[in-house]
């Protein structure tokens, strides 16, 4: 007879599961893990596989119609014979980066971990034989930088992948594919990655747009979000699907733009309240492409990233490390040159946010309760208005040596008045507000 009320409240309970799946909320560590991440402000992405081998870029296999079984080859000859994680991380963490993004696996379909679920894996296909993701994550967690695994929801090597408007030409049998087999194989490895590496920052999937001419194409997002945040609750997720956020992300990540602009015509979509991240290359493609030498500058580097921080979003820049193991040089340099920047003005970048003031052709504001770090990045005159909403300004200085700067009244707003035109990299002047 007292059974009845339990039972009836369970039923209810359960009745209630799949309304309750489709909203997301975030767990405190994982709410704790998006401040530290909007801190951390700047991360390096590398994206290193098979591919690095034919040293034409990451997509080479379908641009190429490059056969999936003449591509696997590739495999018995990777020996990236100079390959030290210590070396990588030492290197990165020069620059001032607060994290690594890794490819664990590309859209090529090569682990570059140790999986159980196939053998095409930097272990079982390779003379190599080491786990590099393993390595690599050690690394990180010795010398305190965060990892993040990119994640390819597409593949072009297996069978059971369906077929998107992608990797058509490499021969592989069945369009159609086997979406539940495939699935399965995604969140085993999913399942391995947060498991044998441990505490991941995120997990950064890439691939969704592969079938956005077939808009029917389920690829069950929320329960494999759901999946990660069960094994790892603070682990972001964030998907380069060049849309709005969908239920179950972390971060909104805007590929080669700052939020809000739309140069290279992927990233027309809204800016989400999520914490933001923008991916950019440090040369001119994501994978080792031996005739791309075109490296931007220390200085472009650098504003990019301050123009991300103004625009309150990370920066993730991307190196392709080569087939021997090594970062490429010219690389390492940027990264080295960045961190000594880093060091000078790390703390008008790192724990701000976007400032009052937006961003302008000028340059950018970023925020720390009442100090607010006017980058000016592109100024002609020697006097720039600021609008304050009416906001008093107690005191006013050139962040690099302290110098006063004089501050006009104007309006709702400042006009500062500089003892020069900026000709820096990145002019900082330091306003302490009058706190609210
Ligand atoms: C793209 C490409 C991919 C690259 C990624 C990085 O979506 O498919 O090769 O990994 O962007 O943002």
């Amino acid at each position: 007879m007292m059974k009845t009320p339990i039972i009836l409240s369970l039923l209810f309970a359960v009745s209630f599961l799949p309304a309750k799946a489709q909203t997301y909320e975030p767990s405190a560590e994982n709410l704790k893990a998006r401040q530290e991440f909007q801190d951390n402000k700047f991360g390096i992405f590398l994206h290193w596989g098979l591919y690095c081998m034919l040293a034409t870029g990451e997509w080479t296999m379908t641009n190429n119609n490059l056969n999936y079984k003449e591509y696997a080859k590739l495999a018995g000859g990777f020996y990236p014979s100079r390959f030290n994680a210590a070396e990588w991380v030492s290197a990165i963490k020069a620059s001032g980066a607060k994290y690594i993004c890794f490819t664990s696996r590309h859209h090529e379909g090569f682990s570059m971990f140790h999986t159980k679920y196939s053998d095409y894996n930097i272990v079982d296909a390779t003379p190599f034989k080491r786990d590099i993701v393993k390595e690599l994550a050690d690394e990180c967690h010795k010398q305190g930088i965060r990892l993040h695994f990119y994640y390819s929801h597409i593949d072009w090597y297996r069978e059971d992948a369906p077929w998107g408007r992608t990797g058509r030409g490499t021969g592989r049998p069945n369009p159609k594919g086997d979406w539940k087999s495939y699935y399965t194989f995604m969140n085993n490895q999913l399942t391995e990655l947060l498991t044998n590496y441990g505490p991941i920052g995120a997990i950064w999937f890439d691939g969704w747009w592969d079938q956005d001419a077939n808009p029917d194409f389920d690829w069950q997002l929320p329960e494999q979000y759901a999946m990660i945040h069960r094994l790892q609750p603070a682990c972001l997720v964030g998907n380069n699907h060049h849309q709005t956020p969908f239920p179950g992300e972390d971060i909104q990540i805007f590929e080669r733009d700052l939020p809000g602009e739309n140069r290279a015509g992927l990233s027309g979509q809204d800016v989400s309240h999520l914490p933001l991240e923008t991916c950019e290359t440090m040369n001119g493609m994501w994978g080792y492409k031996i005739t791309d030498q075109n490296y931007k500058s220390t200085k472009t580097l650098i504003r990019y990233l301050v123009k991300a921080a103004g625009k309150d979003a990370n920066l993730l820049m991307n190196i392709g490390p080569q087939p021997d193991g090594c970062l490429p040089e010219v690389s390492v340099q940027r990264l080295k040159e960045m961190g000594e920047w880093m060091k000078v003005y790390g703390e008008t970048i790192y724990g701000t946010r976007g400032g009052i003031v937006s961003p302008h052709d000028w340059g950018v504001t970023t925020q720390k309760g009442n100090r607010l770090f006017v980058h000016i990045l592109n100024l002609k005159d020697n006097a720039l208005y600021l609008p304050l909403d009416g906001k008093m300004v107690k005191k006013a200085f050139l962040f690099k040596d302290q110098s006063p700067v004089r501050v006009a009244r104007a309006g709702q707003g400042i006009v500062l008045q500089l003892s020069e035109a900026p000709v820096d990299t990145d002019y900082v002047v330091e306003l302490q507000l009058v706190g609210q």
